[in-house]
């Protein structure tokens, strides 16, 4: 099940199919674009139509499939001469997935034959190409010039995976999976949003201290939280860098992803990011106290021995840390930071407001089980600096990004 995606909600997405054997993949990808809320108009070229029915489509849409630039009955009754133009007039996006060869090079080269051809020609909107071919297909020149050349005038290429092949080779050639599929049309349709030329900094995901070179310290983050908001920035226009200290969640497509380990690792990645940067999201969960030394080998397990003693020492406050240095350079111009507390969260919240020299913080209540640590829903309150306070009820870790996002966005506005 796929949540509504705002971005995609009531927007018009034309899926372009080709010729691929991964074009049965475009009948999942048309599928949750429209449980994410897109109304999909699905062109498919006659080759497309050799390995999937349009009727597949047209189930899995509820929208009529376009397949044939002539016939009036296979252009759900608008009269043909318009329906190439009207394809691609309102569009929020046109996404061709999965590209074949030939249907790249007709659009590169601004062939008119065909309805996805033509519809490429007409389209005002950002344009997205998903190649799909086998890997010898995708590395000839051919194609790579015609991607080049598509890049230049602002298509946005998604670089196909590796992989195993129908024919049982291997290489570069194969379409992504679906949610890497949707991030990307996410990311060409933001663009232009109230975030545009905005870097903003995410934290995300519970830190690792190391207690010896096999175990280690850490809590019950699962960064979703993190990666949202991530999302949100990007689906606002905004360049996004992600400091991340999850694991096994898909990157948002267009994030600049910095791994790390432990506190002081988010520490110093954070700070030599901060620098020149709109907004700091500190979403991750960083943990408050280390082993204060880590043994170098693996501590070993002796019968008769008792078990260690862990001797913990507190890790740096990176907002703390932040906040000195923004009262110098002045960046980043907005800092958001997070609490999660199981009582008093008003006057916990509105204390590390203070203390930490943040401009909003968003508390939630770790104590619910539909709420806070490795949910996909959460219960927050975003308090600011003026004592206002704005209640998020039981929503979507997607809802309340968008909530601070837009919270932010207005406090950069009010900046300038
Ligand atoms: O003080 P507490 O850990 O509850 O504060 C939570 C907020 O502070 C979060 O935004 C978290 O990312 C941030 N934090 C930090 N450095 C730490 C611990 C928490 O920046 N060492």
């Amino acid at each position: 099940m796929m949540t509504p995606i705002t971005l995609l909600e009531k927007r018009r997405i034309v899926l372009g199919v080709t010729g691929s054997i991964a074009a049965y993949k475009a009948a999942d990808l048309a599928s949750k674009l429209t449980q994410a809320g897109a109304l999909v108009d699905v062109i498919m070229t006659d080759a497309a139509q050799r390995f999937i029915a349009p009727l597949t489509f047209q189930a899995l849409t509820g929208r009529a499939v376009y397949t044939d630039l002539w016939r009036m009955d296979a252009s759900a009754g608008l009269p043909t001469h318009i329906a190439h133009v009207g394809l691609a007039e309102g569009a929020a996006a046109l996404l061709i997935a999965p590209a074949s060869a030939d249907a790249i090079a007709r659009i590169a080269h601004g062939f008119a034959s065909d309805l996805l051809s033509i519809t490429a020609l007409a389209a005002r909107c950002p344009v997205v190409i998903a190649p799909a071919m086998d890997g010898s297909m995708y590395e000839n020149e051919a194609v790579q010039t015609n991607l080049a050349l598509l890049r230049q005038r602002g298509v946005l290429v998604i670089e196909p995976e590796e992989g195993r092949f129908a024919s049982g080779l291997t290489g570069r050639g194969r379409l992504p999976e679906t949610a890497a599929l949707i991030s990307a049309l996410r990311y060409a349709l933001g663009r232009s949003g109230a975030l545009s030329k905005r870097r903003i900094i995410v934290t995300a995901g519970g830190t690792r201290e190391a207690i010896d070179p096999v175990r280690y310290l850490t809590n019950r983050s699962s960064g979703k939280q993190g990666y949202a908001l991530a999302h949100a920035c990007l689906d606002a226009g905004a360049d996004v860098v992600l400091i991340t200290a999850a694991r096994g969640l898909e990157a948002p497509f267009g994030a600049q992803i910095v791994s790390v380990d432990s506190a002081k690792q988010m520490h110093d990645a954070v700070l030599s990011a901060a620098a020149g940067a709109d907004a700091l999201i500190m979403a991750a969960a960083v943990a408050d106290f280390r082993p204060a030394s880590a043994a170098e080998q693996k501590i070993k397990k002796l019968e008769q021995a008792d078990a260690p003693t862990l001797i913990l020492e507190r890790t740096p406050d990176i907002l703390t840390a932040v906040h000195d240095r923004r009262q110098i350079t002045g960046y980043p111009r907005v800092v958001v930071g997070f609490a999660a507390e199981s009582r008093n969260i008003r006057e916990y919240a509105r204390d590390k407001l203070e203390r930490k020299g943040l401009d909003l913080i968003v508390a939630n209540d770790i104590t619910a089980s539909d709420a806070g640590f490795d949910t996909d829903t959460n219960r927050a309150t975003i308090y600011d600096r003026g004592g206002g306070e704005e209640f998020l009820g039981l929503t979507s870790k997607a809802r309340i990004s968008e909530a601070i996002i837009a919270r932010v966005a207005a406090l950069l506005a009010e900046k300038g």
